[in-house]
């Protein structure tokens, strides 16, 4: 199979979709935005856009035909949205899918098994079920990312805050943790299109490096100062406790559970958050970054 050119990406408008979407033109590929009909999202001009409305399936196949691969980086509230993409793409023939994951390592069971994960195993396990069925030629690759550089400094998941000058650290904070620049993940998802039989029906872990917290927010202290800080140390084992209670007393309160299992899939012992030696950076030519790297990136955030 030679490189998937023709891309269908969903959730171009969003954090990582944005990163992605410039990857992916960098890199030559042949891409058109799918965006909801009704969606407010703005892309530069020279981007193909179509709107379409994702729950009328006629509509979704047509606009899937002709593509080779379907890139998906829908929001965390649209995960199970995917299940009539998946559908729609083999009916209309699509080499490949690429579900919205860029997580933690859900080959690990314990983490998959988190709620937190649950929906995006169920989804990988569809794929799965799809792919087996060779005759249509579809398959699918899941890439985790572990957390992203950009996530961490005041982003989504804002464990370190350098204009409130508050941080959380989990386990003493010396634990070394994968973590990848959101250029990193464009260029991954480009590395997979076009290498389609090294990747073809697995699940594909990259990252930038792994580092520790402290060594994060000591570089962040560097950027800012580091008076005034509040600094909040959490245990996993007890944050573990409070999210399953959490989880049991309110299943549909996603902010009162999610959080907590995201940083346990992340820090916590056994979850398989530090990738190193586990990924496929080497084979599919994806660079790491150094320390150094990170520095100059965090003080690149820090300062914009
Ligand atoms: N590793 C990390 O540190 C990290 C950090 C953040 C996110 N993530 C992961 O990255 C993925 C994307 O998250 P994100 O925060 O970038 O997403 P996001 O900004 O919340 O949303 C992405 C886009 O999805 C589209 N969308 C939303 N609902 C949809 C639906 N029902 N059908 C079709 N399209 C829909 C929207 O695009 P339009 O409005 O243009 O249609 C939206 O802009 C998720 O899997 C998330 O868990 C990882």
């Amino acid at each position: 199979m030679s490189s998937l050119q023709r891309v269908a990406h969903v959730g171009a408008s969003g954090f990582i979709g944005t990163a992605v979407l410039h990857a992916l033109l960098d890199n030559n590929l042949d891409v058109t935005v799918l965006a909801r009909k009704d969606s407010e999202s703005k892309f530069p001009g020279h981007v193909k856009v179509v709107r379409i409305d994702f729950s009328d399936r006629s509509s979704l196949v047509e606009s899937l035909r002709g593509y080779d691969a379907v890139v998906s980086k829908v929001g965390v509230r649209a995960i199970n949205s995917q299940y009539e993409m998946i559908d729609a793409a083999v009916e209309a023939g699509v080499k490949r899918f690429i579900p919205s994951e860029y997580g933690c390592d859900i080959t690990i069971s314990k983490t998959a098994n988190l709620p937190a994960y649950k929906e995006r195993l169920d989804i990988k396990n569809y794929l799965q079920s799809k792919a087996e069925t060779p005759e249509t030629g579809f398959s699918y690759t899941t890439i985790s990312t572990s957390i992203l550089v950009e996530a961490v400094v005041g982003g989504p998941l804002p464990d370190i805050q350098p204009r409130a000058r508050t941080a959380t650290i989990y386990d003493g904070g010396d634990v070394p943790v994968s973590m990848t620049p959101a250029s990193l993940v464009g260029e991954a998802v480009a590395a997979v299109l076009q290498h389609p039989e090294q990747t073809r029906n697995r699940s594909v872990l990259i990252h930038g490096g792994a580092f520790t917290q402290n060594q994060f927010l000591s570089i962040v202290q560097r950027c800012v100062g580091a008076d005034g800080w509040q600094v909040n140390r959490q245990d996993t084992s007890e944050m573990e406790e409070r999210s399953w209670k959490a989880y049991e007393k309110t299943p549909k309160d996603v902010l009162s559970w999610l959080p907590g299992f995201v940083r346990l899939g992340l820090f916590g012992k056994g979850y398989g958050g530090d990738f190193t030696g586990r990924t496929a950076n080497e084979e599919l030519g994806l660079k790491t970054i150094s320390l150094r790297d990170l520095d100059a990136l965090i003080e690149r955030l820090v300062s914009s």
